[in-house]
């Protein structure tokens, strides 16, 4: 998938930009304040339907204006899609792929891996910031897994209820009970899928830039115990089962729900230690952008195109090296890259370099 044109009016500080990117890498250079975060932000906006800023439609808007429209030209394997974001400050909201209305589960939207600064504390962070991650990747690549989690938050909501009721004894809660463990179960199988199909990846990418040195595992982490080698939808079901009757009695004393795949996680492994606890803080970072490199070629092993790649400032936060090297990779990528950073050295003409300034394209510097 890659963007052949982009063109947005007041969004942000971007009153109107017209912007044809190169197929390889483009760098989005400028001072602070510019509006180079502001342009990721409206391609992650036009993919996903929100802002990675925690941003209403409202704050996305520039303040002197009526409305912004995000609209892109961009093809998937050999298709040209054409797709557009439309807000008006009364709240309306269209979003139309090839002219015609659209949901965010459009089989042809835009699809995009962000990376951030906030993604290297990815390994050592909290818990909730590794779902996020497989929840982000996995929201994009299956509908079914839309459906499945906007399922189960429902389901969970609606048992922690009964919990802070304290109507845990009843039919309803038993029904309740069933149909949560079915939810769970099925999350549960799909994220546990494509971990593993993320491991088989990320251990031959993190080899790749870190020169060979260690071996990586990536392992989901269950909120519960599980007493058998095998995973199956039963042997999982039954395992919930068991640990929700062992563990009843701090649930009700807690009126909440303690385990299911909202409080999973993600383990990773440097040569067998948990890289969490073990790991150095270089070594957590390089497997963060090793990982973040393996969410790319994973939606392409399972859908069969690349996401775009979207960094905000994450070079400015690399050594020397490891920017180079990272930069040396995603040349030589075959997919779509958009990086924000206030300086860049052009020493190779592979990457072509746009300036932004006060919410213009000003040119293309090479
Ligand atoms: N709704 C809005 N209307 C107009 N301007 C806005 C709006 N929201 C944010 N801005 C302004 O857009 C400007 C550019 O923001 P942006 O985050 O893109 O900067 P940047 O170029 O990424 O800078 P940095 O290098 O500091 O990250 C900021 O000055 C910000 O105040
Ligand atoms: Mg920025």
């Amino acid at each position: 998938m890659k963007i052949n044109k982009l063109q947005v009016r007041n969004f942000r500080n971007l009153k109107r930009i017209e912007y044809e990117p190169s197929p390889g890498i483009n760098v989005l250079v400028g001072d602070n304040a510019q509006g180079k975060t502001n342009l990721l932000e409206a391609i992650f906006v036009l993919s996903t339907g929100n802002s990675f800023r925690n941003a209403i439609d409202s704050n996305l808007l520039n303040y002197e204006a009526e409305g912004y429209i995000i609209k892109s030209n961009y093809i998937i394997s050999d298709r040209c899609i054409e797709a557009s974001l439309q807000y008006q400050i009364n709240g309306y909201k269209k979003a139309l792929i090839n002219n015609k209305k659209s949901s965010q589960k459009h089989i042809d939207r835009l699809r995009v891996v962000l990376f951030t600064p906030d993604d290297l504390f990815l390994v050592k962070g909290s818990p909730s910031k590794r779902r996020s991650f497989l929840d982000f990747i996995l929201k994009q690549l299956s509908n079914e897994y839309i459906f499945n989690l906007d399922n189960y938050a429902g389901i969970l909501k609606k048992r922690n209820l009964l919990l802070k009721k304290e109507q845990t004894t009843g039919k309803a809660f038993e029904v309740i009970n069933e149909v949560f463990i079915e939810n769970a179960i099925r999350l549960v199988i799909q994220r546990i899928n494509f971990v593993n199909i993320l491991d088989d990846i990320n251990r031959s990418v993190f080899r790749e830039i870190n020169g060979g040195m260690n071996d990586i595992k990536i392992r989901y982490a269950l909120s519960f115990a599980i007493d058998s080698d095998k995973i199956n939808v039963a042997v999982l079901q039954d395992a919930l089962r068991k640990n929700i009757e062992k563990n009843m009695k701090s649930e009700v004393l807690r009126r909440k729900t303690l385990t299911g795949p909202h409080l999973d996680d993600l383990n990773f492994y440097q040569d067998g230690r948990l890289a969490r606890t073990f790991s150095s803080q270089g070594q957590q970072r390089n497997l963060a952008i090793s990982l973040k490199l393996a969410e790319m070629y994973a939606f392409k092993k399972i859908k069969g195109s690349y996401p775009l790649f979207l960094l905000d400032e994450v070079l400015a936060e690399l050594d020397e090296k490891k920017r180079s090297l990272l930069i040396k990779h995603l040349q030589e990528a075959d997919f779509q890259t958009f990086l924000t950073s206030v300086d860049f050295e052009n020493n190779d003409d592979r990457a072509s370099i746009f300036l932004i300034k006060e919410g213009r394209l000003i040119r293309k510097e090479n």
